[in-house]
């Protein structure tokens, strides 16, 4: 695996693959990768010849109170992982490199409605911070493929709509949330819970399967499974962000004709802000 720090460094080794004729796959992270990340490599593989993945903490996509001083940066055992996964190529860009001219005269990449709610609503400018940095990395890796994770399905579905917007040439692909026994879904953000928290944390997705279930069985009044499942969560400890049922395409509330809904969650435990979603298809 070659690991690239500058962009020109990149546009070269991409331009020598292409040019061989390679069909490219990417694969944006901010690093401290698991098990989730990791797979996300393995399905990039299955779609093309050339694999590149990125770690970049991206300053942007942070609120002012958020954790992007105190985010876990383990390149070093990242790099390990990446490399024995298959990984090509590693972008590991310095903040000065993806934004040279600092904070003040960025130009941004906004997708408006669809970032108003749910997690765009309690942290303002974080997908503006996002969709900007991936259209970044996107001009530079100029990928066939990229690959993006159903654990942020907001984030999938924000980036889609981006790509659909404005035509980037790039097949977006969703893979499957890689959970831990306890059906908690694997996030860099779980090295904050301590054990006990951990087990505690696996709730939120206890919960959105028992929701996924009630819907399955044939109960539609959503307004009322979202009150008991906010109920049930603050009775196990958790401070609830949201928890609601989408229709998946633009995440406005479900209604009741709606055939593919999801149903997303936020949720407080402690300092950590723990996030999860699951996909109900009634076809
Ligand atoms: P990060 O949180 O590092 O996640 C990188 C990718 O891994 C995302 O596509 C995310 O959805 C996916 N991922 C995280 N946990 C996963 C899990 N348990 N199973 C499967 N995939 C998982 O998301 C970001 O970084 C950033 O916002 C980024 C897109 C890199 C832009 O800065």
């Amino acid at each position: 695996m070659e690991v690239l720090t500058r962009t020109d460094q990149l546009r070269a080794a991409v331009a020598k693959a292409r040019q061989a004729g390679a069909r490219i796959a990417f694969v944006p992270t901010m690093g401290n990768l698991h098990d989730g990340h990791l797979s996300l490599i393995t399905t990039a593989r299955t779609r093309a010849d050339v694999v590149i993945a990125s770690i970049f903490v991206n300053p942007a996509q942070f609120g002012p109170d958020e954790d992007y001083e105190t985010y876990p940066r383990t390149l070093e055992r990242d790099q390990a992982l990446l490399a024995s996964q298959g990984t090509d190529f590693l972008f590991t860009p310095t903040v000065a490199e993806v934004y040279p001219h600092g904070d003040t005269t960025r130009t941004s990449v906004e997708v408006t409605g669809i970032t108003d709610r749910l997690c765009g609503a309690s942290r303002p400018g974080h997908f503006r911070g996002v969709t900007t940095v991936v259209s970044k990395l996107f001009n530079m890796v100029q990928p066939d493929v990229a690959v993006f994770g159903q654990k942020d399905f907001q984030q999938l579905q924000v980036i889609r709509r981006m790509v659909e917007d404005l035509d980037f040439p790039i097949q977006v692909m969703g893979a499957p949330t890689l959970r831990e026994q306890s059906g908690l879904a694997m996030s860099s953000r779980n090295g904050y819970l301590n054990e006990s928290q951990k087990q505690q944390a696996a709730g939120i997705y206890r919960a959105l399967c028992a929701c996924a279930s009630d819907i399955e069985s044939g109960a539609r009044d959503f307004a009322d499974l979202e009150t008991q499942a906010v109920i049930d969560l603050a009775d196990a400890g958790f401070r609830i962000d949201y928890f609601q049922i989408c229709r998946q395409s633009d995440l406005e509330p479900a209604m009741e004709a709606d055939r593919e809904l999801a149903i997303l969650a936020a949720a407080w435990l402690g300092d950590t802000r723990l996030i999860d979603n699951v996909q109900v298809n009634l076809d």
